[in-house]
């Protein structure tokens, strides 16, 4: 067997299409580890000693502080750092930005618009960088799904995701994640906000090879039957602002709501990455309702931010 301590040990983590099926595994297996040491208050300092700067240029409530809290856990420093602070900021690059950081810390975090920029500072830097989310792709949330979802059914081979909405970054890191370990994943969207053709091919591709199947579909109520788990997101992500008045209009029919809970299996579940918009991609009698697992997804950030640090750093 593969020592995943080794293969995943200095590694970067830019997209979920970049590790093998394995490898996710195992970090949700750590992720459950170090989960169930947390519950049980046994100390499991792992990067003692070591510090993880965290840039961001978009803001966050879960991913900062999980990844804050989450290196503190393990015995380590979080330093976190926003664009403004940064001479970045100033216009210094990212190149010799990762250079520096690297000469100081044992990994980043970064959150911001331009995946392309986040490639950048990962070639430059020497230490493992990882995406807290581009407009491109949400990797480390998509861990935590998984987590959820297995935790919740048992198994993860073989099981419906339907998702609900804006074919964006996590429907993006959802088909990659949901192909590498055997979901059938479909993408309930308007037309003309489909995921990106490229990454629905690639996606398509590894989903063959796994025995799984990606569609994307406009047609909601059909995509919802047989779901074992329903998951949205917002409907106007951070940098869309202007367009969310236009968006509410073209989004109105991809909400989840009780009727659309219906047509999906009696004990499927519902996730959203969070923040939502209440009232709009899904109701309040869902969000709170019995089978949502938004809040114990929430929670799994953590320690599937826990695993990833781990494991890389
Ligand atoms: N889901 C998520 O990434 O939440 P934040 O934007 O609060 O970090
Ligand atoms: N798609 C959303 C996710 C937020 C966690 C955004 O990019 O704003």
């Amino acid at each position: 067997m593969t020592d995943m301590t080794t293969t995943l040990k200095g590694r970067d983590f830019l997209s979920l299409k970049d590790f093998s099926s394995e490898e996710i595994l195992y970090l949700i297996d750590l992720a459950d580890e170090l989960k169930a040491k947390v519950k049980k208050g046994e100390p499991h300092p792992l990067l003692a000693g070591k510090s993880l700067g965290m840039i961001f240029t978009k803001r966050s409530t879960r991913t900062r502080v999980s990844f804050e809290v989450g290196i503190y856990q393990l015995g380590g420093l979080p330093l976190f750092l926003t664009n403004d602070d940064l001479q970045l900021g100033r216009g210094e690059t990212i190149a010799d930005t990762a250079r520096v950081l690297s000469r100081y810390l044992n990994g980043i975090m970064i959150r911001t618009y331009s995946h392309q920029d986040v490639e950048e500072l990962a070639a430059n830097a020497t230490i493992p960088v990882i995406n807290g989310l581009t407009d491109l792709l949400h990797p480390t949330q998509v861990v935590a799904d998984l987590m959820t979802i297995r935790e919740r059914k048992g198994i993860l081979k073989g099981l419906n995701l339907t998702y609900v909405g804006d074919g964006n970054n996590v429907a993006h890191s959802l088909m990659y994640g949901g192909a590498k370990l055997g979901l059938n994943v479909t993408i309930a969207c308007p037309k003309g906000y489909e995921p990106m053709p490229e990454i629905l091919k690639e996606a398509k591709q590894i989903a063959k090879d796994n025995d799984c199947q990606i569609l994307v579909t406009d047609d909601v109520k059909e995509a919802a039957k047989g779901a074992d788990v329903l998951y949205t997101d917002v409907w106007a992500s951070m940098g869309q602002e202007a367009e969310a008045e236009k968006r509410r209009k073209v989004f109105k029919d991809y909400q989840i709501n009780s009727d659309l809970l219906k047509l999906a299996k009696k004990d499927a579940i519902v996730l959203h990455c969070l923040p939502a918009h209440r009232g709009e991609e899904i109701t309040d009698e869902v969000i709170d309702g019995p089978q949502s697992a938004v809040f114990d997804e929430a929670e799994n950030r953590l320690h599937a931010h826990k695993a990833i640090m781990a494991a890389l750093m």
